[in-house]
């Protein structure tokens, strides 16, 4: 028996949750602005070696890579963002200037150890907004996460955190290293291993005795330049101002290397152990690193999968859709048939091509979750009538079948 491979699944009877979180999330992006984008699932390795950074562990340790018939080293796509990129510098977006504003979904792959609300093959939602400086759009774009996560029902907790840049952040780094490097002796051997190369890193360390020595590690949030400092106040500042409660988390430094300034996690503990439920940030230096003008860059992305976790402990249930259109005699099939074709061109239809008993046809509809149920038997045909009976009010009458579409459309 050939099985999906571990850490991949199947999406099948929760679909309609599936569907029910893309649509939420789309609809709040398009109000904000952002317009549809999808990008292949396979690129060459090297755009995540450079985007993501070899020193992450999902390009270290995570990625589904491989050589195609060609010799061409590729990858599935590990995340949204580096291939949004890509795209935006080969179409030539970047010299374009201006501002733009994308959102993506789809599968997204990381060889990590399958766990509940951890794949293999997992699905984001995503957004991406190139060419805005200002610090409004991280608001904005910290806002559409929220939204999505209201909309959705899911609680969590919101950590922000500034990452610097070009200018602070070396001079930070130096001095966290000089830092580590006194400390060294205790930490842990991945720690020891950051030190050299991603020492901010460390600050997120899930070890505890680590934690305990990374008490007194200088802060990011205390070694910003004005311009950062400034940014980072104002960010708080709009947050609180358009209710949006937030903990500043010096240590929140996110597990990909080309953020700068805003980082953000939305993270729930609805699925075991405090886990992210969204994340994203700036990342102003990524465009021109992988051969584009040098553009501005904000994002997030969520995990689909998670999401649906959290949903389904709350018993989500999908709304009841469409008509269930049956006979309660086999002389009558024909006629639901064309009826149901007619209807069809409106409205989601299941018809039924089996005569049963009318409350074996009541279950079938339950089942199938249909709003309407319509039944035609030898009284209803003779009066040129309909059995109407709305499965989510129960009101329940006989309608003239060529009143049936205004009756349907009104509901
Ligand atoms: P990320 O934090 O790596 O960011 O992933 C975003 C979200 O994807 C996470 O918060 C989590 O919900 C979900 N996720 C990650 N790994 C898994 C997994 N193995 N199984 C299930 N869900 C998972 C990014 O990917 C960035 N590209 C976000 C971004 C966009 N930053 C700027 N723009």
């Amino acid at each position: 028996m050939i099985q999906a491979l571990r850490g991949m699944k199947d999406i099948i009877d929760d679909g309609y949750l599936y569907k029910h979180i893309i649509k939420t999330c789309e609809n709040v992006a398009l109000n904000f602005g952002y317009t549809f984008i999808e990008t292949p699932k396979l690129e060459e390795t090297s755009l995540f070696r450079r985007s993501v950074g070899e020193s992450s562990d999902i390009v270290g340790k995570e990625m589904y890579e491989f050589l195609d018939k060609s010799g061409t080293s590729v990858c599935l796509r590990p995340e949204g963002t580096a291939g949004v990129v890509r795209a935006f510098i080969e179409h030539k977006f970047d010299r374009a200037g201006g501002v733009r504003r994308y959102f993506y979904h789809g599968s997204m792959f990381r060889y990590e150890r399958p766990q509940k609300g951890r794949l293999r093959e997992f699905h984001q939602f995503g957004i991406e907004c190139f060419g805005e400086e200002s610090v409004y759009e991280d608001a904005s774009v910290i806002l559409i996460g929220a939204e999505i996560l209201r909309r959705l029902g899911v609680k969590s907790t919101l950590k922000i955190n500034s990452l610097g840049d070009s200018e602070c952040m070396p001079k930070y780094r130096q001095k966290l290293v000089n830092f580590l490097n006194d400390i060294k002796s205790g930490l842990c051997d991945d720690c020891v291993r950051r030190i050299e190369t991603n020492p901010i890193r460390v600050l997120d360390c899930k070890n505890e005795h680590c934690q305990n020595l990374l008490k007194t590690a200088p802060l990011i949030t205390e070694n910003l330049n004005d311009v950062c400092e400034a940014e980072f106040k104002k960010l708080g500042e709009i947050l609180k101002s358009n209710g949006i409660n937030f903990e500043v988390d010096p240590k929140l430094v996110r597990g990909l290397d080309y953020y700068c300034k805003t980082a953000f996690e939305f993270v729930s503990d609805e699925i075991g152990s405090q886990s992210a439920v969204l994340g994203g940030g700036r990342y102003d230096k990524l465009v021109e690193y992988l051969g584009g003008k040098p553009t501005y860059g904000v994002g997030f992305a969520l995990g689909v999968e998670r999401l649906m976790e959290i949903i389904k402990t709350k018993e989500f249930k999908n709304p009841r859709d469409g008509i269930y259109l049956c006979a309660l005699d086999d002389k009558f099939i024909d006629e639901i048939y064309s009826l149901g074709l007619k209807l069809r061109k409106n409205f989601k239809v299941e018809i039924s091509y089996e005569a049963k008993n009318p409350a074996k046809h009541l279950k079938s509809a339950d089942n199938l979750n249909a709003e309407i149920f319509l039944c035609i038997g030898e009284e209803e045909h003779k009066n040129g009538e309909i059995w109407y009976k709305n499965l989510t009010t129960s009101s329940d009458k006989k309608i003239k079948i060529k009143e049936l579409k205004e009756v349907l459309d009104v509901k």
